[in-house]
């Protein structure tokens, strides 16, 4: 199994010095970065747009990560398209018609990017099994969706496994992201159900602990969950 991918969430970052966030975050190792979009319907809060993926992109050759927090993502999604990120993830839950949920991973596929669906903690992940022949992401909430920085909802972690069950069924690729309140505290019971990219925010802008020391010790939280993970089914 490879390492677990870290994906930087910047929704608490400075975003007045964008540059030395992105270049500070490659600097202590992460993966990816994760771009939390957010249109003060879907979700309480505002942040930003296609524009700020589209600078993002160029300041970084990391993989970026959209996640749309948004009302009718199909509207939206050709503009997030063009910002050239290698994924983008809407909400299974968005207010939209089921033919445009559809005709959103169809674009976002179609221009060679992966397609995503989120599930927010009161939603079921069997709410994404009709559509996961179109998935490369399943991003799993373990937070209510919104705001960074909020405790990290240890009961949605079974649904990863759940998730991962249903791609590995489905014979794609696609891969388990877990968004949502994860530390180097956390970080060990998702490893416990096989997560393939932890999403982490607030953790990486804690005054005084350098951000590299958080990714290296979340990814060595996701490796103890994983080798209990193991144990555990070598010992049944
Ligand atoms: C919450 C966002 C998350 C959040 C992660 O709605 O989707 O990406 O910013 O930040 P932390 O790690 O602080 O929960
Ligand atoms: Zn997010």
């Amino acid at each position: 199994m490879p390492q677990v991918l870290i994906s930087a969430s910047i929704l608490n970052a400075d975003f007045g010095r964008l540059d030395r966030v992105v270049h500070k975050l490659e600097r202590a190792g992460v993966d990816r970065i994760h771009l939390d979009v957010m249109d003060g319907h879907f979700v309480d809060n505002i942040t930003f747009g296609p524009d700020l993926v589209a600078a993002v992109r160029r300041l970084t050759r990391l993989p970026l990560d959209v996640h749309l927090m948004i009302s009718e993502p199909a509207r939206h999604v050709e503009r997030f398209i063009a910002a050239e990120p290698q994924t983008i993830t809407f909400h299974v839950e968005a207010p939209e018609s089921e033919e445009r949920k559809d005709a959103a991973l169809h674009a976002i596929r179609a221009a060679g990017q992966g397609a995503g669906l989120a599930v927010s903690p009161a939603t079921a992940v069997d709410a994404v099994a009709d559509r996961v022949d179109e998935l490369d992401v399943i991003m799993i909430m373990t937070v209510e969706p919104g705001w960074g920085g909020q405790g990290f909802i240890a009961d949605m972690a079974p649904k990863i496994g759940q998730a991962r069950a249903l791609l590995a069924a489905a014979g794609r690729g696609g891969l388990v992201h877990v968004d949502g309140g994860v530390n180097h505290r956390t970080a060990e019971v998702v490893g416990r159900f096989g997560i393939d990219v932890c999403v982490v925010g607030s953790a990486l802008f804690q005054r005084g602990r350098d951000a590299s020391e958080e990714v290296e010790a979340v990814r060595d939280s996701v490796l103890r969950g994983r080798l209990a993970m193991a144990s555990a089914s070598a010992e049944v």
